[in-house]
């Protein structure tokens, strides 16, 4: 199945939870190198427009997901700008950077990755959304994973995303959740 996806660790995660049975090939796999559009305003919408983009261009049965960073103090910000929240560059580092610094002396450090897959098959779309709750440290730790990783602790833990490894994140992560219920409904769907 194609997975709507340039981004490397977004496939390594989804690949690593995925029965054997199910191949997963990514935009890069299939070499097409144009940049999806991701210009709505929700991530449940991004997610719609990435898998139906691709779905219809090519004429496929492909999945598509948009992940953002929900900060409680910030009024639920990065979330859908996720992305591209220092800017059009999308450098990781720059956006934890604002994050961290919108965040200077806020004591509720509250915060939920939220995942939204859309599998989009035969002009007909369904939506999986997985969330992992936890907080915003006051500086990044960790070498690992990407994006928001290193500045964001998941309850009950005490190391950051960054800090773990693949499969540690992928016990309990945002994305995770999305795809167990992505994988119940293509069970049960036959
Ligand atoms: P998008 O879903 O590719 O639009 O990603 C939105 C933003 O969230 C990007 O800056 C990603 O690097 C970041 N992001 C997506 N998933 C994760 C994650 O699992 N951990 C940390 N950051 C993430």
């Amino acid at each position: 199945m194609i997975f709507a996806t340039s981004n490397a660790h977004k496939v390594d995660e989804i690949r690593a939870v995925l029965p054997e049975r199910v191949a997963v090939q990514s935009l890069k796999d299939i070499g097409f190198t144009e940049e999806l559009p991701e210009t709505m305003g929700t991530i449940e919408e991004n997610s719609l427009q990435k898998a139906q983009y691709l779905g219809e261009k090519l004429g496929v049965t492909c999945f598509a997901e948009d992940t953002g960073l929900e900060i409680m103090e910030l009024d639920g910000r990065p979330g859908v700008y996720s992305a591209r929240y220092a800017g059009p560059g999308g450098v990781a580092e720059d956006n934890v950077r604002k994050v961290l610094a919108e965040m200077d002396g806020v004591a509720d450090r509250s915060a939920r990755f939220k995942t939204v897959i859309t599998y989009f098959s035969g002009g007909k779309s369904v939506q999986f959304t997985g969330l992992c709750e936890g907080n915003i440290l006051l500086s990044p730790k960790g070498n690992d994973g990407f994006g928001y990783d290193p500045i964001f602790v998941p309850e009950g833990c005490n190391l950051s995303f960054a800090e773990m490894r693949l499969s540690e994140k992928n016990q309990f992560s945002h994305r995770r959740k999305a795809v167990d219920q992505f994988l119940e409904y293509l069970k049960s769907s036959g």
